[in-house]
Order: C-alpha cells, then structure tokens, then sequence
C-alpha cells in the first residue's frame, strides 16, 4: 500500500518526513512487517533529495521503529499497542445517543476454548458441509454476469426468496409467495428492519423474559419503552401484556433461553390480544428446523387470519453464523416499507452468499444437512437427558422442550448459579447462567447447556465434571 507523505508543516524536510511515519507507526496505520518504498523512490515521488529521505529513515532506524535488512529493503519493525479508545472520550469529545449508554457493549472473545462447551446458541461448525459450500460459491462467482456484479434487489437473490418460501412452506406450513420473503443480514438484521418500519420513539414494545438479549436491546436503541413479560410453561404470560403494546417479540418454538414450546391456547390467545390490542407479533423461528417431537405446532405466523405476525428466520444455526444470512416473511401491507428499510440499511445483503445459499437449497444440500445435523444433535439431546436423569435428578429440574440446540435447567434447592459456572468453565467446562437472559431484574435461578458444540464423545465427562464443581 502507498503511504502518503504531506511535506506541509514546520521544521526541515527531513523532520517532517520523519515525524509522519512516526506517528503512522504509533497508530498503527503502518504495521510491524510493513516494507517501506525505497529512500530513492519515496524522495523522486517527494521531488526532494534522496539524502532528506534517508536521514528520517536512519533516525526512525536508530529509534528501533524500522529495520533495513540488506537486498530487501526497509521495515516497519514495531508496532506499539493502539490505545483503547476510553469510553468518556477526551473533553469535548462527541456522545451517542443517551439509550447506547445503558446497552451491553459486545460480549468479549471468550477467553480460551472450553473443553467441553456447552454453549448456547451456536451450531457444530465442524460438521458443516463445508466442501459442498465451497464449490456452491464458486459456482455461484464463475456464472455471474456483469450485470450480477452490480445492485440487486434489496429485497433479495429472487432464486433465494423463492427457496426460502418453499423451505418454509414445506417445513413450517408458512405458505406465502416468494414476493413475501425478504432476504436479511441474520434475524437480527430482520428485527431491526422491522423497528424502522413499525416503531415510533415512545412505542412500547414487549419481549419475552428472560429472553434474548440482542432482539431487546435493539429494540430498546430504536427508542422503545421497553416491557419484559414473564413466559410460564406454556410460553409468553398473555395476561401480563400491556393494552398499549404496539409490538411483541416472541419465540414459540423454542422460547429463548428456557426452551418451552407456546401451547396451542396460548398462540390463540396472544393472536387475539394482538388483534384486539392492534399490536403487531414478530414470530422468531430461529431454530425450530431442529426438532424432537412428532408434530410440530403451528407457528403462530400460520394461525394468524389478519396479517399481524411478522416471521423471522435465520441460517445462523442451520448454517454458520459467519454468514449472516437470514430472512422476514412479511404481510403485504408492510414490504414496500421494509424493502425501502432494507436499501436503507445496507443496500443489500452480499450476492455471493445468496447465491449460493439459493444453490445449497435448490440442489438438496441444505434438506440433506438439516437431516444429518438434526439426528447428531438428537443423540446429544438424549445423552445430556439420561445423564442428567441419571445423575443430577436431586439437584437439577430439566425445562421441557421440543425443539432447538439447547436445555435449560432450575436446579433444585440453593445454588450459586454464577459461581457454579465460574467453576465450571475453570475445570473447562462451558454452560450458561440464565441471569444473563433477563433483562428486567433477577429471575429464577437457572442453567442452559447447548449441544451445538459439544460432540457426543464428551458430553459424559462433561456432566462428570460439572458434577465434580458443584
Ligand atoms: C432467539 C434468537 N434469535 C435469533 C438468533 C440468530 O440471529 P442471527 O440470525 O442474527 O445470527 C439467535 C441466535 O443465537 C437467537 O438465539
């Protein structure tokens, strides 16, 4: 990469070469390894003498900032620590909005690789077919046309939205036209596609607590008035709903983090509120392809007679997370509004990756992984279950569920949830507390344990040591 050089400034030429590749080493805009133009060419692009060139160089040598390594030329040899940007900034320096003051900043890397990790949310990435996803992208980059390379649609890949409606249709019941189907960056991209386009400053917006934590702090930075509402053994409390609600964010399938399905009554129940109420549902499917019982119930989005569910899917676990891609299945009334949010936001979401994705689907791939991933996934469930049954039955109460790539469980009498996971992860051993998922205070004590990670060989040792922590 060229590095520009300004000769503006006071001081001779040389001190001000000098200075501007200091200061490029100190930001890190020139990184250690980096290879210098030559003093002849940077003095001839400079129109100054090669000698002026040299001495900066020679004193950022004497510095220890670059290394000149005979034949090769001069380096960048140091590149001192960036500074952590201090969250006050400097005086006068420039706020967010107040809202993004009271958000989590993003969760920091996990600091080692747990053992045996039961973590939440994630899928097996090594089992993915990641031979077969490569030759989909390379074909999809070998046919692409001239006018592919340009915009398209910011509704989507058309061959993607029309697999994504058949996907859905076929595996879910949710029957609607392709034209339906918005193609996202990730459910998350969908939840904040559907905040533009249907929240006002000030509009209450009800999520399910505990609940996921992303969906409520995204709506809470759109401005909404936010309202947790408990979930029973049935799914979200109805009853508990403020009249005033425009919006509800809901996850029947699999209820995020405690894993129960919405009974029948209650889907009824809440469309009804919504209708009555004039509130809009957003329906999160986010992981219900993984599914353990006979019959899955009607997502709340086939039930609804008057186009109030908005319903959200994601290839974050069916897939890989990496490739952010997800989708929203709209009512008619609101897609002109969200294909404009959607431009708005970002254009549109990357083309290799639909096509690909629409390949993957068209070609069977994605049914035949679903299948194999949900067999894997099954074995573990079962495993944790008769193991957890075996030897945790006086201290742990298993939360029912159907669906999903995670468990959570109360234990039975006093426990220092937190601690017990500190525990665990230092004997290597990776679990959830679920105080991470409420939002609205202290909840019921509890735990999840995922099995996207863990393969089955470990899952046993893994509950042996948890058990040894406790
Ligand atoms: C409740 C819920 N919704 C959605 C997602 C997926 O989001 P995305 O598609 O943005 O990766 C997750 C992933 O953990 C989730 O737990």
């Amino acid at each position: 990469m060229e590095f520009h050089v300004s000769l503006a400034g006071r001081g001779d030429l040389s001190a001000r070469i000098y200075r501007q590749l200091h200061e490029a080493v100190l930001d890190g805009r020139l990184r250690s390894g980096e290879k210098l133009p030559p003093t002849r060419e940077l003095a001839r692009t400079l129109a100054v003498s090669r000698n002026t060139v040299a001495l900066a160089y020679e004193r950022l040598t004497a510095e220890g900032f670059l290394v000149g390594r005979v034949g090769a030329g001069t380096f960048v040899c140091a590149t001192p620590p960036v500074p952590a940007p201090q969250a006050a900034g400097r005086p006068g320096a420039v706020p967010p909005r107040p809202v993004w003051r009271t958000l989590a900043a993003p969760p920091a890397r996990v600091a080692g690789p747990q053992t045996h990790d039961f973590g939440v949310g994630v899928p097996d990435t090594a089992r993915f077919p990641m031979a077969a996803w490569r030759r989909q992208v390379t074909r999809t980059l070998r046919d692409v046309t001239a006018g592919d390379a340009l915009y398209g649609d910011p509704a989507g890949h058309p061959g993607l939205r029309a697999e994504i409606a058949r996907h859905v249709g076929l595996s879910r019941s949710v029957r609607v036209p392709a034209e339906q189907v918005l193609v996202t960056g990730g459910a998350q991209q969908a939840l904040d596609l559907a905040a533009r386009v249907l929240l006002e400053p000030g509009d209450r917006v009800a999520v399910e607590e505990p609940g996921y934590p992303p969906a409520r702090e995204l709506f809470a930075s759109h401005g909404a008035h936010m309202t947790g509402v408990p979930v029973d053994a049935e799914g979200i409390v109805v009853s508990a709903l403020p009249d005033d609600t425009r919006l509800v964010y809901t996850t029947p399938s699999h209820q995020f983090p405690l894993g129960p399905p919405m009974s029948l009554d209650r889907r009824t129940a809440l469309l009804a509120w919504a209708r009555q109420a004039g509130a809009v549902v957003i329906e999160d499917d986010y992981d219900s392809e993984f599914r353990f019982a006979d019959r899955p119930l009607e997502p709340l989005h086939s039930l609804d007679r008057g186009d109030r569910v908005l319903y959200v899917g994601s290839f974050s676990k069916t897939m890989l997370p990496m490739l952010r891609l997800g989708f929203l299945v709209a009512p008619p009334s609101l897609l002109p509004a969200l294909r404009s949010a959607k431009r708005l936001s970002d254009l549109q979401t990357e083309t290799t990756t639909q096509g690909a994705m629409a390949g993957f689907m068209a070609d069977g791939l994605f049914v035949r992984h679903l299948r194999r991933s949900t067999r894997e996934y099954a074995a573990r469930r079962a495993l944790i279950l008769s193991v957890l049954r075996r030897d945790f039955a006086d201290r742990l109460e298993v939360v029912p569920s159907t669906a999903g790539l995670h468990l959570a469980a109360w234990p039975r009498g006093e426990v220092d949830v937190a601690a017990l996971v500190e525990r665990a992860a230092a004997a290597g051993v990776g679990i959830a507390d679920l105080a991470e998922y409420h939002g609205f205070g202290a909840g019921r004590p509890g735990l999840a344990l995922g099995y996207g990670r863990i393969g089955t060989e470990r899952v046993e040792e893994g509950l042996r040591l948890l058990g040894e922590v406790w």
